[in-house]
């Protein structure tokens, strides 16, 4: 088992940091999010420290974990933020970030949210396309301005993940292909409401190797000094997210090495670096914590039945992802047993992990680990159930950073018929 540093044993059970997971559930109910400031501080600190000496701007990909308190607490830490819609635009001011900046990925933005983009001075844009190009210099000019823009290049390069999080291949949706990167570059640099200032790729989600970073820098680099010598001078690079983390064997990137590859590839280029990280800064710092309702023999399986289900955590549902579950009791000599932990949503693919030794009874504590990003991020109100609450502790406090949703919010903005 390899249980992140977030928790550790004390008396009482698992805690996170001086707070037993038992006094987070009394207070707070389950099931609930719980995360450690010191576990996000520490992931955002070794990443901005790995590129010491460099200018760099750390733009966490808000999607990863969107809570306010998460945003505010990176930008308190420095950061600036990547953002996919005018919706995480609202988070970012509203946690105190700086929208000057946020960089603005996605390949399908609408544009009244490039109007509030460019109302809010933002960084740069991550433009995917050329029609993406054509809209944004036409609303820039509209509004006197000029929009920053990098253009997303697709390297295909494989990322070796799950499908459904690759993005750099040439049969992903993802960026413009590499071939008509330059085409573009030269269109843009016409574009009476358009600054060219970057150039961003981003190849995919829980990348565990080196090579496809390498990879794609690499072909990254051969454009950007081919627009030198066309006279586009870029200011920035902007090389996505991506990085790994363990979830159960996993060997993850050091940061460290991941650094010091990319100085490497850059040498003597003194481009400012954006990087924009995700579920390296949050995943291992966040957990699920459930309560376990029903014991259930079946057929030829025996079921845990918690307090959480998909609806709470999908990952499991829509990627077959592995997350560790940990009975948090103080360990008992009960009898150890093989459940399928699974949740009270009908649906057969409504599990949470399948096949995990447990010692635990009806009423006992789990905590479904590395549950951080893309988790309540992604949660929903399937079978009319709230979304869990969510708490930060911080040393020996407990901070609730989100409430549990209340049933009669669920249908509030609903009507009957006249
Ligand atoms: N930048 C862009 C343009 C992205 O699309 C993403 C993630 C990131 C940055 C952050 O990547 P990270 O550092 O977190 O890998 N729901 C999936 C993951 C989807 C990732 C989407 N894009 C999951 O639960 O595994």
């Amino acid at each position: 088992m390899n249980v992140p540093n977030m928790i550790n044993h004390g008396n009482r059970g698992l805690q996170v940091e001086g707070v037993p997971l038992s006094d987070v559930a009394a207070r707070f109910g389950t099931p609930c999010y719980v995360y450690s400031k010191a576990a996000l501080t520490q992931a955002y600190r070794e990443f901005s420290e790995a590129f010491a000496g460099r200018d760099t701007l750390i733009c966490y990909s808000v999607k990863a974990n969107s809570n306010l308190a998460i945003l505010g607490l990176f930008a308190k830490l420095g950061a600036g933020f990547d953002i996919v819609s005018e919706g995480e635009l609202a988070r970012v001011i509203a946690a105190g970030g700086d929208p000057r900046k946020v960089v603005f990925s996605g390949v399908g933005k609408r544009a009244d949210e490039m109007r509030a983009a460019l109302a809010h001075n933002i960084l740069c844009f991550n433009v995917e396309s050329q029609p993406e190009l054509m809209r944004l210099s036409r609303l820039a000019q509209e509004m006197g301005k000029r929009a920053a823009v990098s253009l997303r290049v697709n390297p295909d390069v494989d990322p070796k993940t799950h499908p459904y999080i690759a993005t750099g291949l040439k049969q992903n949706k993802f960026g413009v292909a590499f071939e008509e990167a330059l085409a573009i570059y030269r269109a843009a640099r016409q574009l009476p409401g358009i600054h060219v200032v970057g150039i961003d790729c981003h190849i995919g989600s829980q990348i565990t190797e080196i090579a496809p970073f390498r990879d794609a820098l690499e072909k990254v680099l051969q454009l950007v000094d081919q627009l030198e010598q066309e006279g586009i001078a870029l200011h920035h690079l902007d090389l996505g997210g991506g990085i790994g983390i363990r979830y159960r064997d996993e060997q993850p990137i050091k940061i460290q090495d991941y650094a010091d590859t990319l100085r490497g590839l850059l040498g003597e280029r003194r481009q400012q670096l954006i990087f924009e990280p995700g579920r390296s800064f949050v995943g291992n710092g966040g957990l699920l914590l459930t309560q376990v309702e029903y014991i259930k023999q079946g057929g030829d399986r025996r079921f845990a039945i918690m307090d959480a289900a998909m609806n709470d955590l999908i990952r499991p549902a829509l990627y077959e992802a592995y997350h560790e579950i940990v009975a948090v009791n103080p360990p008992v000599h009960g009898e150890s047993a093989q459940y399928d932990v699974v949740g009270p949503v009908c649906e057969s693919g409504d599990f949470l992990g399948r096949d995990r030794a447990l010692v635990i009874a009806p009423g006992d504590l789990v905590a479904v680990l590395s549950t951080g990003a893309y988790g309540s991020v992604m949660s929903s109100n399937y079978n009319t159930r709230p979304r869990a609450a969510e708490v930060m502790i911080d040393g020996s406090a407990m901070h609730l950073i989100r409430s549990r949703e209340r049933i009669e919010d669920l249908y509030a903005t609903e009507q009957l018929l006249p």
